[in-house]
């Protein structure tokens, strides 16, 4: 039987950090699938769903099918289940992370008690990234090298150009 994680998140755009994520989950279980949630009421992302899962198939080409490329729509736990999972992974920032990550990991554990979450503590080279500061940053033509990978960066430029 594969392990399978559930990397959730907006990933709005994916960054290094995100990326870093995924790989060194891949040491851990057997499968790891990338969940974009998506919320119809939510309408200020940048990034349709499809693009934001298209990013990160662009930095796993050569992975194959141990990552799987999904969006859900709902709560968190139900979609675990549907994708027979029981182990969430997200990774941890600073202390400021804490609160809302243990908050989440606590409330979706009460629905459902067979459902747990991995933290892994993001590489230190990532401690500072986030998206909403990429998109802040390149929205205003600042420099987000080293932050998101070039081909995210161009799209963010694209998509920012586009929307302006
Ligand atoms: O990258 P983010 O935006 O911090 O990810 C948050 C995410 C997607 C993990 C969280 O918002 C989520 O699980 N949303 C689905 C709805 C849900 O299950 N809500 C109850 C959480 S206790």
């Amino acid at each position: 039987m594969k392990r399978r994680g559930i990397y959730p998140g907006s990933f709005d755009p994916p960054t290094y950090g995100h990326i870093d994520i995924v790989r060194r989950s891949l040491e851990i279980v057997d499968e790891v699938v990338v969940a974009v949630v998506y919320n119809p009421q939510k309408t200020n992302y940048l990034f349709t769903p499809e693009e934001r899962l298209d990013m990160f198939r662009e930095e796993f080409t050569e992975v194959g099918d141990r990552v799987i490329y999904d969006s859900f729509y709902g709560l968190l736990v139900d979609y675990v289940e549907k994708m027979q999972a029981s182990i969430v992974i997200r990774g941890l920032r600073a202390a400021s992370d804490f609160e809302y990550e243990f908050q989440m990991a606590l409330m979706n554990r009460h629905m459902k008690p067979n459902i747990d979450t991995l933290f892994l503590a993001t590489g230190a080279a990532h401690f500072y990234t986030a998206s909403r500061l990429v998109k802040e940053i390149a929205s205003f033509d600042g420099s987000v090298q080293g932050l998101v990978p070039a081909h995210v960066e161009r799209r963010l430029r694209e998509k920012l150009a586009a929307t302006s």
